[in-house]
């Protein structure tokens, strides 16, 4: 079953939503939602956003602030006579779907609303790329909406990648 998209909506994480019926496959990423991510929200260190479908916890997202080293984006992505060692990101720090609601399109849509979000934020402030540090076995669902892993550390246990927004948002616009 894919869920159609006009059925899911994202809404920021604020006190009082429940959150205890999430489960993803992930203990690490429940653990977060469930006990971290609104007192991270609250010192400000990132910000949380659920994907709700039919009243129901379907996902939820994570973005950071980051930056990503020139020297590790692949040429066609970056910018002659750049000055600068880094680049303006923003990284998607989690991102987890429902187990029950696997492979039903919520990933995708999550990704495409944290494409969304950081569009937006460039309308505001610098950010070229979006960044994660992928679990392994997600890397293919990354590479499949568009990220590219980044070669010199692909053999790491969580290999980073990035999604360059320029194309991205010049087609929006
Ligand atoms: C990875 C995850 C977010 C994918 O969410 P999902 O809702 O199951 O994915 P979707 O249904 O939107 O899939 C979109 C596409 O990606 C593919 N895909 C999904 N998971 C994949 C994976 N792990 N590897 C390769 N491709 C994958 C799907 O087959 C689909 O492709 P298609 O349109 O060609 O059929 C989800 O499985 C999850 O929460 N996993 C546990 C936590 C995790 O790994 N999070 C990533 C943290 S960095």
């Amino acid at each position: 079953m894919i869920i159609p998209s006009q059925e899911l909506c994202i809404i920021p994480l604020e006190e009082g939503h429940n959150l205890s019926t999430f489960t993803s496959s992930n203990e690490d990423l429940n653990d977060f939602l469930h006990n971290d991510a609104l007192k991270s929200q609250e010192n400000l260190i990132s910000r949380t956003y659920l994907c709700i479908w039919k009243s129901r916890l379907a996902g939820f997202f994570t973005l950071v602030t980051d930056t990503i080293e020139v020297k590790l984006i692949e040429q066609e992505d970056g910018i002659d006579d750049y000055n600068y060692q880094k680049y303006p990101a923003i990284k998607i720090a989690r991102m987890a779907v429902d187990e029950k609601l696997s492979g039903a399109g919520v990933g995708r849509y999550l990704l495409l609303a944290a494409v969304g979000k950081v569009h937006h934020l460039s309308l505001e402030v610098g950010c070229r790329y979006i960044t994660v540090d992928s679990k392994r076995e997600a890397v293919g669902f990354y590479e499949k909406n568009g990220f590219k892993i980044i070669k010199k550390y692909e053999n790491r246990n969580f290999p980073p990648m990035y999604l360059n927004m320029y194309p991205i948002i010049q087609r929006i616009e």
